[in-house]
């Protein structure tokens, strides 16, 4: 039997934006063994109900702890801010979302802590961010949040730096303008995709993706544990499951992580 040190790492999104927490686990971890799973075939997740998501979420963990993972990411925000406790609650293993990570670094960059949140309908209806950046900041923090819930088919549809796109981000983003916020603090998986939009219409401000700090998070939960797999010559192995579509998520992911991947589908 795999001691714990050598077990995978579970990390686990709606589709495919869980990738950049993957990808940045493997720069920073890469001896670690990864398995991923990315529900594609219920994606988006992010204008779903609370119950839905936790019973997505609970699914996917029960697929993870088969897996024999050391621990899970819960790298989609939608998920992190609906079903984080329900799971940290219900498994032996340490569960970590990207909430309280992307809140660590928005405070830790932001001088006037006035902080604007983005994020999909659920994330933002479940004030996730407003409720982290209270308890690690403190009362004199300012939040300003708003749902962009055009951004995600945008990005999927690979509308990345286009009019249609500025126009959208213009659209949302205008009222954070006069708002004086510092920090946005980008609460989606397909939103740092979005990065020079984003910016065109913002300006010269701090834009959050938690994806490294989420790895740097993970290490030092490992490191803490006593669960760090360490390895000199062997570099990690990933595999990845999806729920639908093996084809198009493998070519996708390719691209996106530059090596040769195994996908597999298995469903709920
Ligand atoms: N992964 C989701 C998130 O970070 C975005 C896509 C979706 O709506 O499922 O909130």
């Amino acid at each position: 039997m795999k001691s714990l040190k050598n077990r995978p790492i579970g990390i686990f999104d709606s589709g495919l934006g869980g990738l950049t927490v993957v990808k940045s686990i493997r720069q920073c971890l890469p001896s670690e063994d990864i398995v991923y799973y990315g529900d594609t075939a219920r994606v988006p997740y992010g204008n779903k109900s609370r119950t839905t998501i936790v019973r997505f979420a609970h699914e996917i963990m029960a697929f993870m702890m088969k897996a024999r993972v050391k621990m899970v990411v819960v790298a989609c925000n939608t998920a992190s801010s609906l079903s984080l406790r329900s799971l940290k609650k219900t498994y032996p293993i340490p569960v970590i979302g990207v909430i309280s990570p992307g809140v660590r670094e928005a405070l830790s960059v932001s001088k006037n802590k006035r902080i604007g949140i983005i994020g999909t309908k659920s994330t933002i209806n479940s004030k996730s961010y407003e409720k982290e950046i209270l308890k690690l900041g403190g009362k004199a923090c300012r939040f300003f949040s708003k749902s962009c819930p055009l951004f995600v088919p945008l990005v999927e549809n690979k509308f990345l730096n286009n009019k249609i796109t500025y126009d959208v981000a213009q659209h949302y983003l205008g009222e954070f303008k006069s708002r004086d916020i510092d920090t946005l603090i980008l609460g989606c998986t397909h939103y740092p995709i979005l990065k020079q939009v984003i910016k065109k219409v913002m300006g010269n401000i701090n834009l959050v993706d938690s994806s490294f700090v989420v790895s740097k998070e993970v290490q030092m939960l490992l490191d803490k544990k006593d669960l760090t797999r360490f390895s000199k010559k062997t570099q990690g192995t990933l595999k990845i499951f999806v729920s639908d579509d093996v084809e198009g998520f493998r070519s996708a992911a390719g691209i996106f992580l530059k090596e040769k991947i195994m996908v597999k589908k298995v469903v709920l």
